[in-house]
């Protein structure tokens, strides 16, 4: 498999952890409870900056050319395309309303803060499917080592602050959320074996 999807895909899953932390603080908000808004902002911090800064325009490069290739792949590569605005510009939304709450700038309406957290959370997860299920696998196919070769010599490298080699000290806390989530996955797993 080419280098560019396997890092896609692996960036992919380290979204996920993310997703699935703020899909724990979104429930918890859902049922009245006052969920962990600094985590939320840290996701979300992270989810703007790095993905939106670096792994969506990765993909840019993979699904031009593929649509440059490939004339049947148009719509879903022009859906992806179309939302890697769209979710920068939601995902920024969310943030900036979880900044407000944290710094007690802004009066919002619990409703909205959900409806923004859900909406984001909910598209971010539906993309990445879309991409593994369809778009990843179609490129596979029709991509060649030097499209490959291009698109690697094009992408800028840089370090990832939060899954990279060293974790950011803005990051911190919420790297050790990530660690414990993976922990209780993985006891809750023993368990379920031993069941
Ligand atoms: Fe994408
Ligand atoms: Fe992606």
């Amino acid at each position: 498999m080419s280098e560019v999807i396997k890092r896609l895909n692996a960036e992919h899953r380290n979204i996920v952890k993310l997703l699935d932390l703020l899909d724990e603080e979104l429930a918890t908000f859902h049922a009245g409870d006052q969920p962990n808004f600094e985590l939320m902002l840290d996701v979300m911090d992270y989810l703007t900056h790095y993905p939106d800064t670096f792994h969506h325009p990765k993909e840019d490069l993979v699904f031009n050319r593929l649509r440059q290739l490939d004339s049947g792949s148009h719509h879903v590569v022009d859906k992806q395309l179309k939302e890697h605005e769209s979710l920068a510009r939601e995902g920024i939304e969310f943030r900036n309303a979880l900044r407000g709450m944290v710094n007690d700038e802004a009066l919002m309406l619990r409703d909205t803060l959900e409806h923004l957290g859900t909406r984001y959370a909910e598209s971010l997860r539906n993309h990445l499917y879309t991409e593994e299920a369809q778009v990843f696998p179609r490129a596979l196919n029709v991509l060649r080592s030097d499209d490959w070769n291009e698109i690697d010599e094009r992408i800028s490298h840089r370090d990832d602050p939060l899954f990279g080699e060293a974790v950011a000290v803005e990051f911190q806390d919420l790297f050790e959320e990530i660690l414990r989530l993976e922990k209780d996955i993985s006891e809750q797993d023993a368990t379920a074996d031993t069941a």
